[in-house]
């Protein structure tokens, strides 16, 4: 095996994306995912490519030291994508410890992993964090978030991954371990968790169950296909430079409302339903706490230096989404089970319904 990349988060919605493209495209590499399969961690995201020679799945927490030194001496990475962490912001309002310990705690702990066996041989390595946009605050009407944007996180979510980024830049600073930081807007495709907006949504309109907006829907994202951002990690870890950072976007502005009312007309012709029927279970409820206004990418370097761009329309890949989840019934009917059906009910009970659309 030419290198061997400890992947960690991948039994995830994003890692697992990123575990099947390394996999499939690289066979001379030895692929470890390291997840602890939270809630949101899914081994059947990944069964395609399960039994292939160059892949490995190891159960694990990034919260523990122990592990991680173990799974370090056991095996020689060459790099580090660090994906595994706590990502839904709702979760984050409910429970900020949870994302200080796995996002903070647990992004140190591969670094000092890093760090100590790394001793000697930085030059051949690359420890890559995978962050998001939100880390830069909330945007009004106008302006994007760049590379140099300062930091102003708003949420326990983004204040514990802007504190994650600072540390792996501090790293680089202080002990020069090479790492790369990427900053990317919302992501959506299969194997995305119902809890967020999108596949929540599809979820919801299948099942003929209200479709909750926060607020007046007015909020804005800008939003990728997560295929799009797989190929990017795949060249920012081969072709970007230790110690920069990458922001990356779809250049994909949406209102929540309009996207949901996109949604909703793609979902009636999936389900050949009267045009309308779907829009129905749009309900307003109350707005989540400390709302972001507007996120959005300003992605020139990435496409300049890396050459990268989103391959995909948003039409096109709302559109494969939707089939995805059509398609696959067992796999959603497993996630909305347990530990999310419970969760599911807390988060909007208390929320209650204000008005419908
Ligand atoms: P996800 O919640 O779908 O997956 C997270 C994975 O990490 C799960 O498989 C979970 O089991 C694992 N995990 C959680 N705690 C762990 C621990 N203590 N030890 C080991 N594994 C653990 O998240 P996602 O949407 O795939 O996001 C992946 C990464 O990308 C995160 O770091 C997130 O901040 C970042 N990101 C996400 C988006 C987005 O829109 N989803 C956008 C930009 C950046
Ligand atoms: P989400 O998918 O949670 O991503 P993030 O908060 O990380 O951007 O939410 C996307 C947007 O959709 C955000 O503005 C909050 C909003 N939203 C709703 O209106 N209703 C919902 O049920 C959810 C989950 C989100």
């Amino acid at each position: 095996m030419k290198r061997t990349i400890l992947i960690t988060g991948g039994a995830g919605f994003i890692g697992s994306h990123v575990v099947r493209l390394f996999v499939n495209k690289y066979p001379d590499y030895m692929i470890v995912n390291m997840d602890k399969l939270t809630y949101a961690g899914n081994l059947e995201n990944l069964a395609d490519i399960e039994h292939k020679a160059n892949y490995q799945f190891v159960r694990s927490d990034i919260t523990n030291l122990q592990h991680i030194n173990t799974l370090f001496h056991e095996y020689r990475f060459d790099g580090i994508i660090h994906l595994a962490a706590e990502s839904h912001v709702d979760r984050s309002i409910t429970n900020p410890l949870d994302f200080i310990h796995t996002n903070i705690l647990g992004t140190v702990n591969l670094l000092n992993a890093a760090r100590e066996k790394w001793k000697g041989h930085y030059a051949e390595k690359v420890f890559y964090h995978i962050s998001t946009d939100e880390v830069f605050g909330s945007l009004d009407k106008e302006g994007f978030f760049t590379e140099m944007t300062a930091y102003d996180p708003r949420s326990p979510y983004s204040a514990s991954k802007a504190s994650s980024d600072h540390l792996v830049r501090a790293y680089h600073n202080t002990y020069g371990l090479p790492v790369i930081v990427s900053n990317c807007s919302n992501n959506y495709g299969p194997n995305q968790f119902p809890e967020k907006l999108i596949p929540l949504a599809i979820n919801n309109i299948k099942n003929s169950q209200p479709i909750p907006v926060y607020g007046a829907g007015e909020n804005i994202r800008d939003w990728l296909y997560v295929g799009d951002h797989a190929r990017a990690i795949d060249l920012i870890f081969h072709k970007g430079k230790p110690g920069e950072t990458y922001a990356i976007g779809g250049n994909n502005e949406w209102k929540n409302i309009d996207l949901i009312r996109l949604l909703c007309r793609l979902m009636d012709e999936k389900l050949n339903l009267p045009a309308g029927s779907s829009q129905k279970l749009i309900i307003f409820v109350t707005d989540r706490a400390g709302h972001d206004l507007r996120y959005a990418i300003d992605a020139t370097k990435i496409k300049h230096e890396l050459r990268w761009e989103p391959s995909l329309t948003f039409e096109q890949g709302l559109k494969l989404t939707v089939d995805w989840y059509m398609a696959n019934e067992a796999w959603l009917r497993h996630v909305v089970s347990g530990d999310y059906a419970n969760y599911y009910e807390q988060q909007y009970q208390q929320r209650g319904s204000l008005h419908g659309d």
